[in-house]
Order: structure tokens, then C-alpha cells, then sequence
């Protein structure tokens, strides 16, 4: 039952975003509410609220989202497989805590940032 809802809300938090990201209208909020509560939970305090390193993450040399470069040059694959894998001894890895449709939710987030 918990299982499912997350399910759903995540698949529709991945399906909006892409809509989103084409027709250029901003992510709406009450769609988005999941996946950032996730990246608030597991990913915030490294990669900051609003994706800029925290001081942890600026320690462990932690990416700052918001640069344009690195959006442009990243893949949603590589995000994907970042967040999956990690890296050791700096990010661990999340495929154990998080579900595949989680961790594509999650992906909208991250290029959230990017359009400041
Ligand atoms: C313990 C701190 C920590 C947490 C928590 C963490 N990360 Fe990271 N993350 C890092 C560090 C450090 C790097 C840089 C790793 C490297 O250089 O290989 C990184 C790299 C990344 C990258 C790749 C950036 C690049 O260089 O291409 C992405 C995407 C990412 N994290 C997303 C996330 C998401 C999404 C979450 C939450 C699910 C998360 N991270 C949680 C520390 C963290």
C-alpha cells in the first residue's frame, strides 16, 4: 500500500517533469512535492538546499549544481547511475534505499537547480 503510493506519486512526479522540461512551463508544485521531499531527506545535506555544497559537501568535493557548464555536460543517465552507485568514500550509494522511480524522480530535482 505505502509501497504503491510512492510508486505512483514518483512515476508521476517523472512524468510531469518531463512535460515539464518540454513545454518549458515550470514544474508544478503540488507534482514536484516527492521527489524533492526525497532529495530534502537523503540528498540536502551534502548537496545543499537548493543544490549549492554545504560545507560537508564542499569537504568531500561535491558538485555545484547550479553551474551551467555541468548541467550542460551531465547526462540524466550519468545522474542516474551516480545516484545508484555513488562514490566511494564520498557519496554512498542509493539503489538499496531508493526505488528506480525514486531515483528518476529525482533527476528533475537536480536539473532544478540549474535553471537559476
Ligand atoms: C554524504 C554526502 C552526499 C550525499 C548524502 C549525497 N551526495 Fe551526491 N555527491 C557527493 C559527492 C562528494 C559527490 C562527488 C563525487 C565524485 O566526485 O565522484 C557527489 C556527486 C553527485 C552527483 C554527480 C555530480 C557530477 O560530478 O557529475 C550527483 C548527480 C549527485 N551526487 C546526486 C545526489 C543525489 C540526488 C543525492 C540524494 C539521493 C545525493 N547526491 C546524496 C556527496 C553526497
Amino acid at each position: 500500500m505505502f509501497k504503491t503510493g510512492i510508486f505512483t506519486a514518483a512515476s508521476f512526479a517523472v512524468f510531469t517533469g518531463i512535460v515539464a522540461f518540454f513545454s518549458g512551463t515550470p514544474i508544478s508544485k503540488a507534482a514536484d512535492i516527492d521527489a524533492r521531499k526525497l532529495y530534502m531527506t537523503h540528498c540536502k545535506t551534502c548537496h545543499g538546499e537548493n543544490g549549492k555544497p554545504t560545507e560537508l559537501g564542499q569537504g568531500l568535493e561535491a558538485r555545484d549544481f547550479t553551474d551551467a557548464a555541468w548541467q550542460a555536460k551531465a547526462t540524466d543517465e550519468q545522474i542516474v547511475k551516480q545516484i545508484n552507485d555513488g562514490t566511494p568514500e564520498k557519496m554512498m550509494p542509493f539503489k538499496e534505499k531508493l526505488t528506480p522511480d525514486e531515483i528518476k524522480a529525482l533527476v528533475p530535482v537536480v536539473r532544478s537547480f540549474g535553471n537559476k
